[in-house]
């Protein structure tokens, strides 16, 4: 029986998937690694950690599964997108990598958008160049790290660093490539004038695929390190937003989804390059071969919770540890004692700086309204709502633009809660669905490997194959008016804030 691998190098760890070809797990496993944050707005990794958990992933999935190795027909990798692992000469790490909420080159993205110029930029890449992409990032090495800069020989995304060390090839994909602010987006190739325009060298870039397509095979030194077999086909795979779309089975237009990981991210099908005219939502290609997709991107959405529960939250912690259950169980369930919009309790989730609808690295987390009647069940409702109404932003800008949302699919480790999805739903007066599987990016990579090798005949055909739904979240009518004016606060306090957050900004810089 043929057996396919996903591999998805997160942000907080590496999880293998491996699953039959009817979609059915056989086996998964997932390595963490550290983050390291060693001055504000900084935000690193070092590319040897996915690698080490790469291959305990691999090695802990064939050993669960039983399976033999050569029943593993295929690869497919994906991966946090946007960040930038500084090779040279003999694929020497140069410096710990520039992750996607990196928040450090502010100026370098605006000398890249005054030096190519606003229209050529745009015309180029369809988006403006952001401060979590990754041109600027090597234009900070640049300016900071001279030293560094003159000996760099490669600059690959996270996922593709990982492919290297599989393969031995320098390769990315379309999605994946689209969010380095280096990628003609509509013509899904390197842009010259990007990178002329930066002084980035060509020959930097790897090769970019179409994501289903074989971009390599395992390597001996790799199949040692790995236990996989040596030859194995590894497709291109997909930056993890695009493949955890085709993990959702978002590859049809007017089916979106909405994702609470990490980062919240709201995710439609396009067939034609579309943007939004004011920029606030990316236009990327799409895992499927010749689409594209539109996203709003959240930087703390689930990481805002995370970050309440480890601030705050240790009787929690000490509770489920004693009850055996998540410590999310314990605070959603009392979050959800206390009344829709939290008495005036809002919360803008913007712990580091935001992206969607606001590309604005100051901007700070917020609570607004706190009342002597907030406790921690107040905060933890607060911080829900607040990820909802910042994901609603971006259905706001979709329905603006007149795309058909026809259903929307919840996805993420924030699906997983029953109270968030029913306060996204209300909030965004749209029902979200929910579907058989939760694998998120590693399936999708997993089935783009089974189309890369002949298994399914396309990637739509591969989700059918896979994917379908299993429930409905409603929309309570009460809620749903009740949010709308809340949202409206919400809405106001960012533009109000924005000149004390940079200001917050320059004096702790
Ligand atoms: C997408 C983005 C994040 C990262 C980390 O643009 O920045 O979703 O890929 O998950």
């Amino acid at each position: 029986m043929p057996y396919l691998l996903g591999l998805d190098i997160g942000t907080s760890g590496t999880k293998a998937l491996l699953i039959d070809e009817a979609g059915k797990v056989a086996a998964r496993a997932t390595f963490e690694y550290p983050l390291y944050a060693p001055r504000p707005l900084w935000s690193e990794q070092n590319a040897e950690d996915w690698w080490t958990a790469t291959c305990r992933a691999i090695r802990e999935v064939i050993a669960k599964s039983g399976v033999s190795p050569t029943e593993i027909r295929g690869v497919g990798l994906s991966g946090q997108m946007h960040g930038s692992v500084f090779l040279g000469d003999g694929d020497e790490v140069l410096r710990p990598a520039i992750l996607w909420n990196d928040q450090r080159t502010q100026a370098q993205c605006d000398w890249i958008m005054d030096t190519v110029g606003r229209d050529r930029v745009i015309a180029e890449t369809l988006n403006p160049v952001l401060t979590g992409f990754t041109a600027g990032k090597i234009v900070w090495v640049r300016d900071h790290e001279p030293e560094v800069y003159s000996r760099i020989r490669k600059v690959l995304l996270p996922k593709d660093y990982v492919r290297l060390r599989l393969t031995g090839e320098y390769a990315t994909e379309v999605s994946d490539a689209s969010g380095t602010s280096l990628f003609n987006v509509a013509e899904r190739r390197w842009s010259d004038v990007m990178l002329d325009g930066c002084g980035i060298p060509r020959e930097w870039m790897p090769a970019a695929y179409e994501s289903p397509e074989v971009s390599g095979r395992i390597t001996d030194s790799a199949a040692a390190a790995t236990g996989l077999a040596p030859g194995t086909p590894v497709v291109g795979g997909g930056g993890d937003q695009a493949a955890g779309a085709v993990g959702n089975g978002i590859v049809e237009t007017g089916i979106v989804s909405s994702t609470v990981g990490t980062s919240g991210v709201v995710f439609a099908f396009a067939d034609t390059p579309v943007m939004d005219p004011d920029l606030r939502l990316h236009t990327f290609c799409h895992a499927v071969p010749g689409k594209w997709h539109l996203m709003g991107v959240m930087l703390s959405a689930g990481g805002s919770l995370q970050w309440y529960r480890d601030a705050f939250c240790d009787a929690e912690k000490a509770e489920a540890a004693a009850k055996g259950v998540d410590p999310y169980e314990i605070m959603t369930a009392r979050a959800a004692q206390v009344p829709v919009g939290c008495e005036g309790l809002i919360f803008l989730p913007y712990l580091t700086g935001e992206r969607t609808p606001y590309p604005d690295p100051h901007a700070r987390g917020v609570f607004f309204g706190i009342t002597r009647r907030c406790d921690r069940r107040y905060f933890t409702r607060a911080i829900m709502e607040g990820v909802a109404f910042g994901l609603r932003d971006s259905f706001e800008i979709m329905k603006a633009m007149k795309l058909p949302i026809v259903q929307v699919r919840a996805s993420g480790g924030g699906a997983r809660s029953e109270l968030w999805r029913s306060i996204q739903s209300d909030v965004t007066g749209i029902p979200h669905v929910t579907i058989n599987v939760d694998e998120g990016p590693a399936l999708g990579v997993a089935l783009l490997a089974g189309v890369g090798i002949g298994i399914y005949g396309s990637v739509a055909e591969a989700c059918r194959a896979v994917i379908r739904v299993v429930g409905t979240t409603e929309i309570c009518n009460v809620n749903r008016v009740a949010y709308d004016h809340f949202y409206g606060v919400y809405r106001r306090l960012y533009p109000r804030l924005r000149e004390e957050f940079a200001e917050i900004g320059r004096i702790v810089a």
